[in-house]
């Protein structure tokens, strides 16, 4: 197996590195990579956790919720390519398919004997704030790192991602005050 090749969890991932003319050192560019690549395997994971949540959800708010959760996995499928496009604009393979985004996804798997709103809520919410959260993370690390223009990407990111989490939270979290 060449050695760019990584297996976790038998999925192969590739950690190949092409050379270019961004400028930013080839080390930094492949830490970079690595912590981008994070955020990938998650949001195709929490796409798919909303997509189970809107087919799932029973209950007498069934067809609002139905609705809310297609929202959610609509706003974080759009954020999947453009996650993996910067992967590979920084010189690094864009591991995105879904047997990679289950092998290495940090998002906590979906509550799956969630059966009403409330329950389909809080799983969902659970998984949508650690994504937001991982991608807070993954920006100071690359703002640190350097690479203040892939930041600044991530920043617009989680504010799509965290409009979302303020409507799930806020179909729960009435009267709920600091
Ligand atoms: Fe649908």
């Amino acid at each position: 197996m060449a050695k760019d090749i990584q297996v976790k969890d038998g999925a192969k991932l590739s950690k190949r590195m092409y050379k270019n003319r961004v400028a930013l050192s080839d080390d930094v560019k492949k830490q970079v990579v690595d912590e981008m690549s994070k955020t990938l395997a998650a949001s195709f994971d929490v796409y798919s956790q909303a997509k189970f949540a809107h087919w799932n959800v029973k209950g007498l708010n069934f067809y609002q919720l139905h609705l809310v959760f297609d929202t959610v996995a609509k706003t974080v499928f759009k954020q999947v390519d453009p996650i993996a496009e910067r992967i590979t604009q920084l010189g690094g393979v864009a591991n995105g398919t879904v047997r990679q985004a289950a092998a290495t996804s940090e998002i906590p798997a979906y509550n799956v004997e969630a059966l009403n709103g409330p329950e389909h809520l809080t799983a969902l919410a659970d998984s949508l704030g650690k994504y937001c959260g991982l991608m807070r993370e993954v920006s100071e690390k690359i703002d640190d790192l350097g690479d203040k223009p892939s930041a600044d990407f991530f920043n617009q990111l989680i504010v799509d991602a965290e409009e979302e989490l303020y409507f799930l939270e806020s179909h729960m979290e009435a009267g709920n005050v600091q």
